[in-house]
């Protein structure tokens, strides 16, 4: 199963990427946890120390890595063990989630990045080895990040938006951007709802059928993210989302 999460900056992309990450691994899955944005946040969410985080290789940068492996290069999908390890060695790792950084999609206006841009791709689609694993893709703030490389293979994509119509105005942007690229499932996810009026406002903005959940405004998340000890996401940090998430995982296998 594949999820990217995408949505306006700050709207909870990465809180909920985190969410989900523990949610899928307490139910004793595998999960890649990939980041996409170049700061630090997802794994940090998770728990893991800024530092080790920040030295973590990006996938766009382990080319010449698999590469060297390889020695001498051939087709890529002669290479595919050595991604696996590659992969092994170049992820975090807590438990049964593997924590990777993406990297910047490099743009060049030209083709001159297409090889690391395909390269990016392949890895992305061969994360899934066993039909257990669940790749969860913390998409950043901009839409560069949903190409159609990216997004093959992508089961669900979830549209973070808060209850303002600038988020709002972003998230029918992304929802339109990966319909069109022929993503199966594209669902909404209201958050940091403060009230009945804020939910009635979120919910007047999509089609019904388009919406997965609302997630309330807690203040513990913002607590959380304060206190170093504490400030581990878990999945059942913020009321109401074990239900979110257990639909999600329904809308995926439906
Ligand atoms: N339901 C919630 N209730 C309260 N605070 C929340 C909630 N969801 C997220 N937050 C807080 O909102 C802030 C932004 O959240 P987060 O970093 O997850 O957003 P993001 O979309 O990943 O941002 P960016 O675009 O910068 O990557 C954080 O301080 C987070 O703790
Ligand atoms: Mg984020």
């Amino acid at each position: 199963m594949k999820i990217a999460i995408s949505g306006k900056g700050g709207v909870g992309k990465t809180t909920i990427s985190a969410g989900l990450v523990k949610f899928f691994s307490n139910q004793g899955h595998r999960v890649y946890a990939v980041d996409a944005d170049p700061d630090v946040s997802l794994g940090v969410t998770l728990g893991l120390p800024a530092r080790e985080v920040e030295q973590l290789t990006p996938l766009v940068d382990m080319k010449e890595v698999i590469e060297g492996k390889s020695q001498g290069g051939g087709a890529f999908f002669d290479l595919n063990p050595k991604v696996d390890d590659v992969i092994e060695d170049y992820s975090l790792k807590i438990g049964n989630i593997r924590f990777l950084r993406m990297g910047g999609i490099k743009q060049g206006g030209s083709a001159c990045y297409c090889k690391e841009n395909s390269f990016l791709n392949s890895v992305l689609n061969t994360l899934l080895f066993d039909q257990d694993d669940v790749v969860i893709l913390d998409m950043s703030a901009g839409i560069e990040h949903l190409t159609r490389g990216t997004s093959q293979g992508v089961d669900l994509v979830l549209v973070v938006t808060e209850p303002t119509r600038v988020s709002v105005q972003t998230a029918r942007v992304v929802q339109k951007l990966a319909k069109d690229m022929g993503i199966a499932r594209v669902k909404v996810l209201g958050n940091k709802i403060r009230s009945q009026r804020e939910e009635d406002f979120f919910k007047s903005q999509f089609s019904p059928g388009d919406i997965i959940g609302a997630i309330p405004f807690d203040e513990r998340v913002l607590e959380m993210a304060m206190d170093e000890e504490t400030g581990v996401l878990q999945e059942d940090s913020i009321k109401g989302t074990a239900e979110i998430y257990k639909k999600i995982v329904d809308e995926v296998k439906s």
